[in-house]
């Protein structure tokens, strides 16, 4: 090789490299972003209601089911509401529009203020688990106000 082409490939490895490491390094944030998203849903209890027979199986359902909604509805003096599928839902966002809903406030028996309570790092990790997933599943079915009587099955809150 001659020295001027030698230089230029020694220059370019010296670009590229760093380059290189800096995705490798992204690529394992993103892994512990996920790693910590799944502990979360599975120490916070999200998959309690967002995860049909999860609560009743002692946890014991494939991860490919989790977090797909419930067709259970939830019957109380707020009227009916649905576990949502979460993995819709995080499909259908971007990271920065899931962040803007961490302080919504939703009906019961949703917990919304464990979300609102978390850091915005946690909150975050959630999210691309979510992501992590990927979209599987139906939509759970739309809320349903007080004076309307839901299909079954739905667990009845006394009134
Ligand atoms: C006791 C049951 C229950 C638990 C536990 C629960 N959820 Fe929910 N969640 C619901 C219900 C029901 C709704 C729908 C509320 C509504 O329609 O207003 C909901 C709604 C949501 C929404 C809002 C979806 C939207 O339409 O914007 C998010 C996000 C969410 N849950 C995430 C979580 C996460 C994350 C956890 C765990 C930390 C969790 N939920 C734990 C029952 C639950």
């Amino acid at each position: 090789m001659e020295d001027t082409m030698k230089r230029n490939v020694l220059l370019t490895s010296c670009m590229i490299a760093p380059l290189m490491l800096a995705g490798l390094e992204g690529q394992a944030r993103d892994r512990a972003s996920i790693r910590n998203g799944r502990y979360l849903v599975m120490i916070a209890g999200c998959n309690d209601c967002h995860t049909k027979g999860y609560a009743f199986a002692d946890g014991r359902i494939p991860e490919s089911q989790w977090l797909k909604g419930d067709d259970l509805g939830w019957n109380g003096p707020w009227g009916t509401t649905w576990p949502v599928n979460l993995r819709l839902l995080a499909s259908s966002m971007s990271e920065r529009e899931w962040m803007r809903t961490k302080y919504a406030k939703t009906r019961p028996p949703m917990p919304w203020y464990a979300l609102r309570d978390m850091t915005d790092r946690d909150f975050r990790d959630i999210y691309r688990y979510l992501r992590h997933l990927g979209p599987a599943g139906r939509p759970a079915p739309a809320f349903l106000p007080p004076d309307k009587i839901p299909p079954e099955p739905f667990v009845r809150y006394p009134r």
